[in-house]
């Protein structure tokens, strides 16, 4: 079944694309949350907006001067309790870039592994009068948690396997300035279905923007009942990449795994391995995407990867700055009107 969400247009602004758009959005309640703990329950119309937002500032980081003064004089806390690279740098640049300052605490370091709960950090570091916190951690539901317990705005940057919101909005901008829509476009998510907050929170994304979705994986790679979430769930690649606009390629997430899901790398790579053989199911220009970090030849051939005509990979890391950046201005709004 698709389901075309409508929503009721906003007042005219500026053309969505430039600097002044992203200004005048800036000034706009139209996405009035103070965090962004998921995709889920998420309007069409904010999503939009986010991706407006968002399209403003990619154009800013093209300039050769990209600061501008939005959240000056701001704090935001980079609290990771799991190793990222690419999230936590983006986050980092996003808030510099907006003039924040950034303080990235160091969780190995930190009183967690002396035994402090996740409440106790909560409350720890909203004594120090944070105004953002982005966290990323290795539970389901901890990052809400935190939330509840803290002044400042709050953005999920991956919570166990349930949600990463950031990354479905760059995939989704990534895919909007690609193609021009998102509606009507099928998109095939291929790989460890069943341990991905990356894919959780792209289905419901691109579900609620009018999409197709279609989930591709061995079946011990596939949750249980991921029908509900309105996407078809196939087990064969090749039928799973027929006509498709988008390729979603998805880490094999072996750490999250419990027990062996996969007979071997190898196998696993020839039925489910992205290839250029394989992607002649697809349409002829559909375009490949992958959050990273990437396992080359286990569920990408590096050839695949780095074809320049079908990947989108590093666009999207590109997305994720602007994204982060249109997340932090639209969940501040409210803490810089009371300024
Ligand atoms: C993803 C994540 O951490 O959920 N990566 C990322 O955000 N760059 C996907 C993954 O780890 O495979």
């Amino acid at each position: 079944m698709i389901r075309v969400t409508t929503f009721a247009r906003l007042p005219p602004r500026p053309r969505a694309g430039t600097i002044a758009a992203a200004m005048a959005l800036a000034n706009e309640p139209a996405f009035a949350r103070q965090h962004l703990l998921g995709i889920e329950g998420l309007s069409a119309a904010e999503i939009e907006d986010l991706l407006d937002l968002a399209d403003g500032f990619v154009e800013l980081n093209r300039q050769s001067e990209k600061k501008l003064q939005l959240l000056r004089g701001r704090t935001l806390i980079n609290l990771f309790f799991e190793p990222s690279t690419r999230t936590q740098t983006s986050f980092e640049l996003a808030g510099k870039r907006l003039g924040a300052d950034v303080v990235n605490m160091a969780v190995a370091r930190s009183s967690v592994v002396k035994g402090e709960t996740l409440i106790d950090t909560a409350m720890t570091l909203n004594a120090m009068h944070p105004d953002v916190l982005v966290v990323r951690h290795h539970e389901s539901g901890a990052v809400a948690l935190l939330a509840r317990h803290v002044r400042c705005a709050v953005i999920n940057a991956g919570d166990g396997a349930h949600e990463h919101p950031t990354q479905a909005l760059l995939d989704a901008l990534t895919i909007r300035r690609r193609k021009g829509r998102i509606a009507g476009l099928v998109v095939a998510i291929c790989g460890d279905i069943l341990h991905s907050r990356v894919a959780r929170s792209n289905i419901l994304l691109l579900r609620t923007m009018g999409a197709r979705v279609r989930v591709v994986a061995p079946p011990t790679l596939l949750p249980r009942a991921v029908e509900s979430l309105g996407v078809e769930a196939v087990t064969d690649m090749q039928r799973g990449l027929e006509d498709a606009d988008i390729v979603m390629m998805l880490r094999l997430q072996s750490e999250r795994m419990q027990g062996s899901l996969v007979p071997s790398v190898r196998e696993y790579f020839h039925f489910f391995g992205l290839t250029h053989e394989k992607l002649r199911a697809a349409k002829p220009d559909a375009m490949i995407m992958h959050p990273g970090p990437m396992n080359r030849g286990v569920e990408i051939d590096g050839v695949v990867a780095d074809d320049i005509n079908r990947s989108a990979i590093l666009d999207q890391v590109e997305m994720g700055v602007a994204v982060r950046m249109a997340v932090l201005d639209a969940t501040t709004r409210r803490l810089r009107a009371q300024a």
